[in-house]
């Protein structure tokens, strides 16, 4: 969902006009023509349909199906580790004084927004041999927050630990970039080395972060995580319908004029489509189905809920040990609430921290961490199957307990961050950062870090060239015998 735009300014360099204008010319076009691919509706649209599987996995699967899924950790998840080691032959940074210029980027919308800017801008400085400046945050955005770069992410390492691939210095045109999804592998490994490395939060907000997340473990030995996303300006986009009468739609109507290109959707085909958020109901409802006992510790990441408590409440009942970051943090929350993406960074590290994070939409927050949790480990994140869940939803009168939670668990499989869920390459980058995914020779855990030779399951697929081995499953309702991928 692309809700605001980045800007990006080419800043003429007085040494080299030339070069710089023809770079910056071919940048605009390169970059228009980039946002044109990257097909966010498309691959919106498509995500559920989309899902192609090896055969050659599907007797390991075979075997597995009638498992039941370990709800708390991937089976498969030691057999990988996220790789974003500089290639031997991937040259150094361009030195200043030889740059083609300088790249100023100003970035948009809410944290994660932000921080998919950043990481995008880090790497068309790099094609461009340019050199960047810190970006800036953009502060007309809709998400109120003053915060320069420096509040929330600490401006020393991100120099210092990106200053082999790219020069970067402290410190104006505007248009609309995203980088494409195929980048050359090394690039995308820059990206992860961005990401999951240079972009770390300063030391403020890691602090009290991390107390938040020890203050969860000192409860619980294992927690999860719910972004919630419930939110007015969520619903409002979405289109959808939650049953709250002329109030809920003229209210909804009313936010919903801030965009001012969306077209007219029925709300009954959005929900059909899986395009509708989970009530907080739903998700407590599909967790429990899923097999998460009612004392079980959920941390809830969220901003303003719509409908407010009365919402939250059934989800409460489900889980009645029930934490927030204001629960945790109480007063030393005060200091951050006039800056929302500061906020959003303690949701994010307790997020990320979490046994099980569950995303409930297709926004950036929910790409970025399922992204980084792969990166990181494989930890459980669990996307509701929105589209086969919603009809379970709508027939759960007609079914007993039993019967539903068997139908919820198969509508589930193949939406729990399992390491083969996607085909490598495909799916947006941020969510599924295949060229930093590797897999290890043995299965062993090993307890050296100088790993093989890092070649990640998007080269091993591209090398092994087989097209032939993929294949198309259909969205039948009725295949719960397949394992969903
Ligand atoms: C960047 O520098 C490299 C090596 O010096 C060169 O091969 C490449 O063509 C340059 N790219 C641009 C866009 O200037
Ligand atoms: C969980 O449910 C059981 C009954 O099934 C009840 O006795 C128990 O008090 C509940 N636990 C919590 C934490 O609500
Ligand atoms: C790796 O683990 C083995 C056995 O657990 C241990 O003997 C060895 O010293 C470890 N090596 C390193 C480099 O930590
Ligand atoms: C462990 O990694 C180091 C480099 O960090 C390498 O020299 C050594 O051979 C590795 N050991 C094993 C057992 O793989
Ligand atoms: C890859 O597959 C395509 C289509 O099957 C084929 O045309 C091409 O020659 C193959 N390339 C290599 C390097 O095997």
């Amino acid at each position: 969902m692309k809700l605001q735009k980045h800007h990006i300014s080419c800043w003429r360099s007085q040494r080299k006009p030339l070069s710089w204008s023809l770079i910056c010319g071919i940048m605009l076009f390169a970059l228009g023509l980039i946002s044109l691919f990257t097909g966010h509706v498309v691959s919106d649209l498509e995500y559920y349909s989309q899902r192609l599987i090896k055969p050659h996995l599907i007797t390991k699967w075979a075997a597995s199906i009638h498992e039941p899924i370990n709800i708390w950790k991937s089976k498969y998840m030691d057999a990988y580790y996220g790789c974003s080691r500089r290639g031997r032959h991937f040259r150094s940074a361009i030195p200043q004084r030889f740059s083609n210029g300088y790249l100023l980027i100003a970035t948009s919308g809410g944290l994660n927004q932000q921080r998919t800017g950043i990481t995008d801008a880090v790497v068309v400085a790099r094609i461009l041999n340019a050199t960047l400046v810190v970006p800036s945050l953009d502060h007309n955005s809709y998400w109120k927050d003053d915060s320069d770069f420096a509040d929330i992410f600490d401006v020393d390492w991100f120099i210092s630990s990106l200053a082999k691939d790219v020069k970067i210095v402290v410190q104006l045109y505007k248009f609309d970039y995203r980088l494409a999804n195929d980048l050359d592998p090394e690039l995308q490994k820059l990206r992860c080395r961005v990401n999951y490395h240079a972009l770390r939060f300063t030391k403020p907000i890691q602090e009290l972060g991390s107390k938040v997340v020890l203050k969860m473990r000192e409860m619980a030995k294992r927690f999860i995580a719910v972004h919630l996303r419930f939110e007015p300006d969520m619903l409002a986009f979405s289109g959808c319908y939650y049953g709250g009468g002329e109030k809920e739609i003229n209210e909804l109507r009313e936010i919903r004029k801030r965009w001012d290109t969306l077209p007219d959707l029925s709300p009954l085909e959005e929900r059909k489509r899986g395009k509708c958020p989970l009530t907080p109901e739903e998700v407590g409802v599909m967790l429990r189905a899923l097999g998460y006992k009612n004392d079980t510790y959920l941390y809830v990441a969220s901003g303003e809920i719509y409908g407010g408590e009365a919402t939250l409440q059934p989800l409460r009942e489900l889980f009645p040990n029930f934490y927030t970051k204001e629960i945790l943090a109480g007063e030393e929350l005060n200091s951050l609430v006039p800056f929302s993406s500061r906020l959003a960074a303690i949701d994010y590290i307790v997020c990320d921290e979490s046994d099980v994070f569950v995303t409930n939409n297709n926004g950036n927050m929910a790409k970025i961490l399922a992204g980084r949790r792969r990166y990181m480990g494989h930890k459980r994140t669990i996307k509701p199957n929105a589209k086969r869940l919603s009809a379970l939803f709508m027939s759960r009168d007609t079914m007993d307990w039993r019967t539903f939670a068997k139908k919820v668990k198969s509508a589930q499989r193949g939406f729990m961050g399992e390491p083969d869920e996607m085909k490598p390459g495909r799916g947006e980058f941020h969510e599924f950062p295949a060229a930093c995914i590797c897999r290890r020779r043995s299965r062993r855990p090993t307890n050296n870090t100088s790993e093989e030779l890092d070649i990640s399951e998007s080269e091993r697929w591209r090398r092994s060239n087989n097209t032939a081995i993929t294949e198309r499953l259909g969205s039948s309702e009725d295949d719960e015998f397949l394992p969903r991928l």
